[in-house]
């Protein structure tokens, strides 16, 4: 076996999973009140952006040749039912304008369709006697959706695991006129430890009990196949696995299974992880990221959601 491995050029050669700058995703944070930007302190090199400095942040990525981002909006104000979300003029709204207008056909402009940053109790859904009402949150993720695509984002991804939200939200937007709009389903969303830092990152912490009931058991292979399986049959254009790391066999049934676009999502917990050791010195970062991003992509991921999209770019570069 060692023939082949003999010089850098012959393992190039017969290299079989080659991680692209074009997979990645870079997720940005925007706030709306913020006049300039603030380190994420759960998230060491992220950093909440302000609404002036996102068109700035999107042209170093394209320089470095990252060409997606995926956009989680901070509003100013939170209330019960999440009102700001589907805002005409909202901190997400606002930037999809500035980015299409900026960059059209250079970024692929994304937005994350969900309510947790937006409601008082920090849930992705509209809470009734205690509980989130699925059909009564499906009403409202439809109209997010809406006004991202009204604004001209390509993909939107709805990440709140109602039932029902791709088939509601594809309804939505091909009423209005939206035919184009692409869906970014989170098909297979776990209830996970590794969202902590980002719950920090965008104050959406739930305020009361967790996201156990919509979110999925991580001991149920099974069942995220059915998750995948009926987000297709309700529309989706991409599926998503979520987080990554630990889900690395989910994300190999889904493709082998449906043969869809599928996308992962290397979350918060899994970027701060790497952050903290490499700080610590305890591993080296750069080859640490480049390996674990080539084993998400060889799990079967065609895109990877990740916080390292700017670092992995520049070392792949
Ligand atoms: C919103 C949302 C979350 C993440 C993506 N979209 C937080 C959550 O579900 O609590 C997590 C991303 C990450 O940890 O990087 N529903
Ligand atoms: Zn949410």
């Amino acid at each position: 076996m060692r023939r082949l491995r003999k010089t850098p050029v012959i393992r190039e050669l017969v290299r079989e999973v080659q991680l692209q700058r074009s997979d990645l995703i870079q997720p940005l944070f925007v706030e709306e009140d913020l006049t300039s930007d603030v380190p994420v302190s759960t998230m060491p090199g992220q950093r909440r952006l302000s609404p002036s400095s996102v068109v700035r942040e999107a042209n170093t990525l394209i320089e470095k040749g990252v060409k997606s981002v995926i956009l989680f909006g901070i509003p100013r104000i939170k209330d019960e039912n999440g009102s700001h979300a589907d805002a005409a003029d909202g901190v997400v709204q606002r930037t999809i304008r500035q980015l299409k207008n900026e960059f059209d056909g250079e970024l692929v402009v994304m937005a994350d369709v969900c309510m947790c940053q937006y409601t008082s109790h920090g849930h992705c859904g509209i809470v009734r006697d205690g509980q989130i009402d699925n059909d009564e949150t499906l009403k409202r993720l439809a109209s997010i959706a809406v006004s991202y695509a009204r604004e001209g984002v390509d993909i939107v991804g709805p990440s709140a695991m109602i039932d029902g939200q791709v088939k509601t939200i594809r309804q939505g937007l091909d009423d209005q006129g939206f035919k184009e709009t692409a869906i970014m389903a989170y098909a297979a969303k776990h209830a996970s430890s590794f969202f902590g830092p980002f719950r920090e990152a965008a104050f959406s912490k739930p305020e009361f009990g967790d996201r156990r009931t919509y979110q999925m058991d991580y001991s149920n292979p099974d069942e995220a196949l059915r998750e995948a399986a009926l987000d297709i049959q309700e529309g989706a254009d991409i599926v998503m696995v979520k987080p990554a790391l630990a889900y690395l066999d989910i994300i190999r049934r889904v493709k082998d299974r449906f043969s869809m676009p599928t996308a992962a999502y290397n979350v918060s917990g899994e970027y701060s992880m790497v952050k903290a050791a490499a700080r610590e010195g305890w591993i080296d970062e750069k080859s640490a990221v480049l390996e674990i991003l080539t084993g998400i992509k060889r799990a079967g991921a065609d895109m990877i959601l990740t916080y390292h999209a700017k670092e992995a770019a520049e070392w792949l570069g």
